[in-house]
């Protein structure tokens, strides 16, 4: 079997190694990839386009591509791939604009009855200013395209706000994805991601997960792709399982069709619980980082069958470990601001399975940081307690200069 992977971190790195695990003979093609990728499987080298991607995986006779990276699918590569007879797991152009187009995603959710914090959109930096004058704080100011994770401001105070605004409407520190915000309601609570799989008729959950999105420690400074993610999520509680399913997925499958939006591929809802109530913030087409890392190593369903029989739209039921997860992300210091890269890595040759490369190359042997999210490490145990004890105690064995990472993941 071949397939190719799209993205370059943990989470593609992760797949790669849950594919290899299930099923042989297995030929693994990354685009871009990272030096962990490259080890169990094929890096593309050179830069791609859509229809280069497109002519590649017909040429090498591809079975199945699976889009790991958001940022390949609003140039419609699923489209473009389907057009051409290939197989891939992503949502359609239209689809990936719940991911890619807040206010559109925010409008699916209030048509269909999906519970969600309330919003105002605004493309005009003073009229949100002058909304956020007459508003009780705390807000989320959002971005309403893709900005890597790092587009929703929490914000306590007017200073708070008007930095963020200003930021993200006057600076364009995200280019266009801030041409739009959305203001909303702030929720107390803990934050849940719940990743599924679609079979083009059915929506079926994996198990719930506990993100770590912020930068410091207690859940302080800057957002991040995710420092670090716990399974199952201790939040949810059969309760609020029923209430998801009920509020959340429920309303999302019926909207789904109605719209025209079914596709074969994976939704993360991105979630808070608040003491009694489930809310959705976001959806995400694809499967999150690091909560994939966390997630797979607990997967005994074998990945490849079951990607294999959402295309035939058979009904999925995934098989876990009665285990918990817990996964510490490496970053470069700086991260999410300005990075150094190029710093020797130490240890990782000695690391126990399982472990993700997110940003490193292998050359001659060493291994170099290349990016902001470094590496994973993940524990597995009875319970999060244990699992977390196993994952710092991997931890200790890796080293570079300036490296960081959060001690409290999974307390
Ligand atoms: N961990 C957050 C994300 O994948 O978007």
């Amino acid at each position: 079997m071949r397939i190719l992977i799209l993205g370059k971190g943990g989470r593609e790195h992760a797949i790669g190694k849950k594919l290899l695990k299930d099923f042989s003979p297995m030929e693994i093609y990354f685009y871009p990839g990272n030096g962990g990728t490259n080890q169990i499987g094929n890096n593309l080298e050179k830069n791609y386009s859509t229809m280069e991607l497109c002519f590649f995986a017909k040429k090498k006779a591809i079975d199945i591509t699976i889009v790991g990276s958001e940022n390949f699918l609003l140039d419609g590569i699923v489209n473009v791939f389907q057009n051409y007879g290939l197989k891939i797991m992503g949502p359609h152009y239209e689809a990936a604009k719940l991911e890619g187009d807040r206010v559109f995603s925010k409008t699916f959710m209030i048509k269909y009855g999906v519970r969600t914090p309330k919003y105002k959109v605004f493309s005009s930096y003073q009229e949100s200013l002058d909304y956020l004058k007459k508003t009780t704080y705390s807000v989320a100011i959002k971005t309403n395209g893709l900005a890597e994770g790092k587009g929703v401001h929490l914000v306590k105070n007017k200073k708070e706000a008007k930095k963020a605004l200003n930021s993200i409407m006057i600076e364009k520190k995200f280019g266009k994805s801030g041409d739009k915000v959305i203001i909303e309601d702030f929720l107390e609570g803990q934050e849940c991601s719940i990743l599924s799989i679609l079979n083009g008729k059915n929506i079926t959950p994996f198990l719930s997960v506990k993100d770590y999105k912020k930068i410091g420690e207690n859940e302080k400074g800057k957002n991040t792709g995710g420092m670090g993610s716990i399974a199952p999520n201790p939040y949810m509680t059969n309760e609020i399982w029923l209430d998801f399913k009920e509020n959340i997925l429920k309303p999302t499958l019926e909207g789904l069709f109605a719209e025209k939006l079914m596709f074969f591929g994976f939704i993360y809802f991105g979630l808070m619980i608040t003491s009694n109530k489930i809310y959705l913030l976001e959806y995400n087409t694809r499967m999150g980082d690091p909560e994939t890392q966390t997630l797979l190593p607990l997967m005994n369903s074998n990945f490849i069958h079951m990607i294999q029989s959402s295309f035939l739209y058979k009904e999925i039921s995934i098989s876990w470990k009665k285990l918990c997860s817990c996964c510490v992300v490496l970053s470069s210091g700086g991260y999410p601001d300005k990075y150094k890269t190029g710093k020797v890595i130490e240890g990782i040759n000695s690391l126990n399975e399982p472990f993700y490369i997110s940003g490193a190359n292998n050359k001659k042997e060493k291994w170099i940081t290349s990016g902001g999210r470094v590496l994973n490490v993940v524990g597995l145990g009875n319970t999060i307690d244990e699992a977390r004890k196993k994952a710092y105690n991997e931890v200790k064995k890796v080293k570079f200069e300036d490296f960081y990472f959060r001690k409290d993941i999974g307390l």
